[in-house]
């Protein structure tokens, strides 16, 4: 038989706060579970599908978070930030309680799609350079890409501080300045360098694709969303 666990404990471990401050919620009347008002933080529920609301807000619960975030534009991938503001303010706030981080991290010009978890092994299954899963980009370049510039990004460019040269998997020509690149690897400012390597410049970019899980069309920048089951079946076909 599952086991039931207090509602107190139960909102202090999805991220709403210390279990003091989690009691008086519930004595305060600003919790629901499963449709119901509940004042009780002793009472024990059962965790399958459970629902809860929080103030109004409703909520699943969740052992582990997976979530995906449209980047936005200057917004750094790091909780201690240096010139803008941090991609976590864009989460609410029990998310980051719960100490998600994101997987892999975009420049601060960078945007597009970026996964979050606070699953240890997810995270490390996703960015472990062994497991090479590729991530497509949008590249917006100064200059017109040329047959031979691509020829060139698919044979494999020297980058400075790399042993050996790094290949695209794909590169394709969207139009005069818009290339899409895959890549096995996320080295430091990768795409970057790898264009600089071509004579050209980056102007743009963006990440549409990571594995076989594309940035949702109807995912607006500075938006996020729980990753579905179809869209963990496609990160994990890696
Ligand atoms: N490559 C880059 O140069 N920047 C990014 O943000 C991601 C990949």
């Amino acid at each position: 038989m599952a086991k039931k666990i207090p509602l107190e404990r139960i909102l202090h471990n999805q991220g709403f706060g210390a279990r003091k401050l989690c009691r008086i919620m519930v004595w305060n009347d600003e919790i629901t579970v499963n449709g119901q008002p509940c004042d009780d933080p002793n009472a024990e529920f059962d965790l399958e599908n459970l629902q809860y609301t929080v103030r109004g807000e409703a909520w699943n619960y969740r052992e582990k978070s997976y979530l995906m975030l449209h980047k936005p534009s200057n917004y750094e991938c790091s909780h201690k930030t240096q010139h803008h503001p941090t991609i976590y303010s864009l989460l609410p706030h029990p998310l980051v309680v719960r100490d998600v981080q994101c997987i892999g991290r975009l420049d601060e010009d960078t945007t597009g799609l970026i996964l979050i978890s606070d699953d240890g092994q997810f995270i490390h299954r996703m960015s472990s350079p062994k497991h090479k899963v590729p991530k497509v980009y949008e590249v917006t370049c100064k200059h017109p890409v040329d047959e031979s510039q691509i020829a060139h990004i698919l044979k494999g460019v020297q980058l400075i501080d790399e042993d050996a040269p790094i290949a695209a998997l794909t590169c394709t020509k969207i139009s005069d300045h818009v290339i899409h690149m895959t890549l096995a690897e996320g080295k430091y400012h990768q795409v970057k360098r790898m264009v600089a390597a071509i004579s050209n410049r980056v102007e743009g970019l963006k990440r549409i694709q990571i594995g076989q899980l594309k940035l949702p069309d109807d995912l607006a920048v500075g938006e996020w969303r729980w990753l579905s089951e179809d869209d963990m079946a496609k990160l994990s076909s890696e």
